[in-house]
């Protein structure tokens, strides 16, 4: 049940840029053979404000995390975290693979970023080749330094635990998160796209990340956020070092009755859930000014919040880049 506070929760808008990656994740990429996601008609950065500010005119936004693919391949993103900061976007947050980000960490943060999500799936140099399609995992270590340095706090690394290729680096991505200051996410697979393929034997679920935790360092709950995704801890080793571990279970404890995100694609489709195949096309609306046009936007997102369930029923055959992660 939808109630009236729900309807006035603020939403988190996640603003896909790119449908383009410079990793090819095992779980994520298009095989190489399949056709390459859309790139033609992404939205322009104008038509992104045109959505932000008109969301913003009916519903609080108390963030836009911009996602890509890579967001760091759009260029001129500088410029957009800029405009996004100066409408007084209270929380803008990037999502990135690293790569590209140690050279551009401190530019970013001038321009009003708040933070960054990296991904980092395993701190061993083969393995990491092996997952990302052949990427450097000194490069995006060198990402996560840099963003330390330019104070995009907290520093969240984001692993995807995948059985058999990553599940016994639990303890250690921990340990270099205490290391170094940032908090670690685990997110469970979710089978969306390329991930579908070999689900069963490469989802490992919450509760058995939970487990191989417990043990080797003491986990004390931190208070929920109903708004948020993963269910945070402060983990803390037997030197006294900690840092904050969320788990993310959109799979085995799905958490869609809080759940108060948008995604909008890089082609302009808006997603009410990850999981749901049905994206409404906006692109048309926004590059038509007229009052009618803002008035079907303010009806595609009622139909967007609408299209929350209970639960998430994964029917989506999009690649996880084409919808932003
Ligand atoms: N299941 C879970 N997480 C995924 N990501 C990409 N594809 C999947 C999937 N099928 C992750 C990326 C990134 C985050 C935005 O989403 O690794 O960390």
């Amino acid at each position: 049940m939808v109630t009236r506070q729900d309807c006035d929760a603020p939403i988190s808008l996640r603003v896909s840029v790119t449908d383009r990656c410079d990793l090819q994740c095992s779980y994520c990429a298009p095989a190489p053979a399949s056709p390459a996601a859309a790139r033609e008609g992404a939205l322009s950065f104008d038509e992104i404000m045109r959505f932000v500010h008109m969301l913003r005119r009916r519903w609080p936004v108390a963030q836009v995390r911009l996602t890509g693919g890579e967001p760091l391949l759009r260029p001129g993103m500088e410029t957009l975290v800029t405009r996004l900061a100066a409408a007084g976007v209270p929380d803008v947050a990037l999502t990135t693979s690293g790569q590209q980000l140690a050279g551009r960490a401190q530019r970013l943060k001038d321009a009003g970023l708040h933070r960054v999500n990296i991904s980092l799936d395993t701190l061993d140099p083969v393995t990491f080749a092996a997952v990302t399609g052949g990427a450097s995992l000194s490069r995006t270590l060198e990402g996560v330094a840099a963003a330390l340095r330019a104070g995009l706090h907290p520093v969240k690394l984001n692993a995807v635990v995948l059985r058999g290729r990553n599940d016994h680096e639990i303890p250690g991505l921990i340990r270099f998160a205490m290391e170094h200051g940032c908090q670690m996410r685990f997110l469970e697979l979710m089978p969306i796209g390329a991930a579908g393929a070999g689900f069963e034997e490469r989802f490992v679920p919450a509760a058995e990340i939970r487990s191989r935790i417990d043990g080797r360092f003491s986990m004390t709950e931190l208070p929920v956020d109903p708004r948020s995704t993963s269910r945070n801890f402060e983990a803390r080793d037997g030197r006294g070092r900690s840092a904050v571990v969320g788990l993310i279970s959109p799979y085995s404890e799905p958490f869609c009755s809080g759940c108060r995100r948008l995604r909008l694609t890089s082609v302009g489709l808006l997603f009410g859930c990850l999981a749901r195949q049905e994206g409404i096309p906006l692109a048309p609306l926004l590059r038509n000014g007229s009052r009618q046009g803002c008035e079907a936007l303010l009806e595609a997102v009622d139909q967007a919040l609408r299209m929350k369930r209970e639960n998430h029923q994964f029917s989506q055959p999009r690649q996880m880049l084409e919808i932003g992660g």
